[in-house]
């Protein structure tokens, strides 16, 4: 068993803690597994807050599923939400189930536009798997199909959350102090 790594000190408090995660994902896993059986389902994740998420979550759905991967220009705030893809699909979804993996839904501004882009693609279906949903910050209206845990509107690190880039890799989702984000 490896070793939980401490607290960065930019840090409050751990929120999930790896058990915690690991047996919700196991439930959303299970739940996919059930809802998509002899289905094609694709799960595809938005670069790269979602990779740990997709990483356990893959291996959660006892399905054979393949994975596809998109890269998008986050918004500029003032801009109305205009995302833009950087990097598209590697795979045809044509008639396929496609399952979004995200870390988080925040404002809802990325996933609503990566939902219609995805509809583009002509699947049979694009539904949502989100391990966090923060509801406080919504701006636009996004339907989560499949939810880990609803949050506060803390700044959350860990588990492909990061901070300036860093810290993805902490096993955990903790809270960042909010006088260490000034
Ligand atoms: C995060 C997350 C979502 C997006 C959600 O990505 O992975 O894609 O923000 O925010 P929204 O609901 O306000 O649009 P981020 O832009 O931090 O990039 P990253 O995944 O590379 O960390």
């Amino acid at each position: 068993m490896s070793r939980t790594p401490p607290l960065p000190d930019f840090c409050d408090s751990i929120l999930l803690d790896e058990t915690t995660i690991r047996s919700r994902v196991a439930e959303l896993g299970a739940e996919i597994t059930r809802d998509f059986a002899g289905k094609d389902v694709r799960l595809v994740t938005v670069l790269r807050g979602g990779l740990y998420f997709l990483s356990d979550l893959s291996r959660a759905i006892t399905l054979d599923v393949s994975l596809d991967f998109l890269a998008v220009a986050p918004y500029v705030h003032g801009s109305g939400g205009t995302v833009r893809v950087t990097k598209d699909l590697d795979d045809s979804v044509r008639g396929a189930v496609i399952v979004v993996v995200e870390d988080v839904v925040d404002t809802g501004l990325t996933l609503n536009y990566v939902l219609s882009f995805l509809k583009a693609h002509e699947p049979e279906q694009v539904l949502v798997c989100a391990l966090l949903d923060k509801p406080a910050r919504r701006i636009a209206p996004v339907k989560i199909t499949y939810r880990g845990f609803e949050m506060q509107d803390d700044f959350l690190v860990g588990y492909g959350l990061d901070v300036a880039g860093r810290y993805r890799n902490l096993p955990y989702l903790a809270s960042v102090r909010p006088e260490a984000l000034l």
